[in-house]
């Protein structure tokens, strides 16, 4: 493939963790609420699905958000479980009192975060990061910290902060592009510039407000990211989220890379998240969709039942999906013999005109011919009640 020959310019490390952020980032989706007992649910499912730091929630929220921190750390799940904080002493100390294993600390940098949010200058930001960190690493707890806003500050005073937070004991720096404002080149140098100013791991977290989210995700893995935050769905504030399923799948299959990530069970997630929060998949979703696995066009479904990689980078199976041959004004004589093949009806060729021509027909209505209208048209060419 052509990936494997610019591949090898670039600095892709062989593992990425994945930073799982659906119950925090997630649950700020317009109109998503979760109950702390839903939580736990997602969260013992994110453990079994293979993502190695679940965010919870936002610990100083809440009482609910605190119990429900506390209650997924005593599941001793094999993801470390993360509490948000702000870099303030009240919602570090919520987190500590969650008994979180892991704290995401932040604060706005660029300008408009600084004059408008924080009322504060760039020297007191720097000084309230550092503190912050020294506060979490002084309670032995594991700390990552992000810039709010990264990818709208000053590239300069951008790489102070990072800096500070590194002598401080961070254990990890994030880059947040907070209202989804980078595209691809633009993220992979700006990760590779920060790369050269920092030793300890480099993680981003992208917003889908261009629909570039899991695009910019994996340009900054091109540059030597080794962490991606993720939403199950994408799902997130406005936009969204770098999606979960997306970034996974095309780290694996297209770069190469590893993660921790049981693949095969992104489907069943994606479809617990659904429900629980309410937000519906689109059917042409990536991965997770009810098509993305659904064959119409003659042309293709003649493929597939030959070879499924011509149409398909993937296996279905290996995200816990199915292939699904779909009846339409689209499809081929093939598609629509292999379906009888399925159900068994068998028929000569007069009749099978007949029903091929009515297919045609519905499709040409705009209509889709499900496996029941097919079967039920069959029945009907065969002449039984
Ligand atoms: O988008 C963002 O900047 C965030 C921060 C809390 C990291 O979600
Ligand atoms: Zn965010």
């Amino acid at each position: 493939m052509y990936i494997d020959k610019v591949k090898k310019e670039m600095k892709i490390p062989e593992k990425v963790r994945i930073f799982d952020t659906t119950l925090r980032d997630g649950e700020q989706t317009p109109g998503v609420a979760i109950t702390p007992d839903e939580k736990i649910r997602i969260a013992k499912r994110l453990d079994r699905l293979g993502v190695d730091v679940i965010e919870v929630g936002f610990p100083a929220a809440s009482l609910g958000e605190q119990k429900a921190a506390q209650e997924i750390k005593g599941l001793e799940l094999n993801a470390k479980v993360c509490g948000l904080a702000r870099v303030l002493q009240e919602d570090l100390d919520a987190a500590i009192n969650s008994d979180v294993d892991y704290i995401h600390t932040f604060i706005g940098t660029s300008p408009l975060h600084r004059e408008f949010k924080l009322h504060m200058g760039q020297e007191e930001i720097l000084a309230k990061s550092v503190e912050a960190v020294e506060y979490i690493k002084d309670h032995g707890i594991i700390a990552e910290f992000s810039a709010e806003d990264a990818t709208r500050t000053e590239f300069e005073y951008l790489k102070e902060v990072y800096t500070a937070v590194e002598d401080a004991g961070a254990d990890v720096i994030n880059i947040p592009d907070t209202v989804g404002v980078m595209v691809p080149s633009s993220m992979r140098q700006l990760v590779a510039d920060i790369k050269n100013v920092v030793n300890i791991p480099i993680s981003v977290h992208c917003h889908d407000d261009f629909g570039l989210a899991v695009a910019n995700s994996l340009a900054a893995v091109e540059a030597g990211a080794q962490q991606v935050h993720a939403t199950i769905n994408g799902l997130g504030e406005r936009a969204g989220n770098t999606s979960l399923e997306e970034v996974v799948m095309a780290l694996m299959t297209t770069y190469g890379v590893k993660t921790n990530i049981t693949t095969e069970l992104l489907v069943g997630t994606s479809e617990l998240v659904s429900r629980i929060t309410g937000v519906k998949m689109p059917p042409n979703k990536a991965i997770v969709g009810e098509n993305a696995f659904a064959h119409e066009a003659g042309i293709h479904v003649h493929g597939v039942l030959q070879n499924a990689e011509t149409y398909e980078p993937m296996k279905p199976e290996m995200v816990g999906h199915t292939r699904r041959i779909v009846m339409g004004k689209h499809s081929g004589a093939r598609s629509i013999r292999s379906k009888l093949d399925e159900y068994d009806i068998e028929m000569d060729e007069d009749q099978f005109c007949t029903l091929y021509d009515q297919v045609k027909k519905l499709g040409d209505k705009g209509k889709m011919v499900t496996d029941a209208d097919l079967q039920a048209l069959a029945e009907t060419v065969l002449g039984k009640p």
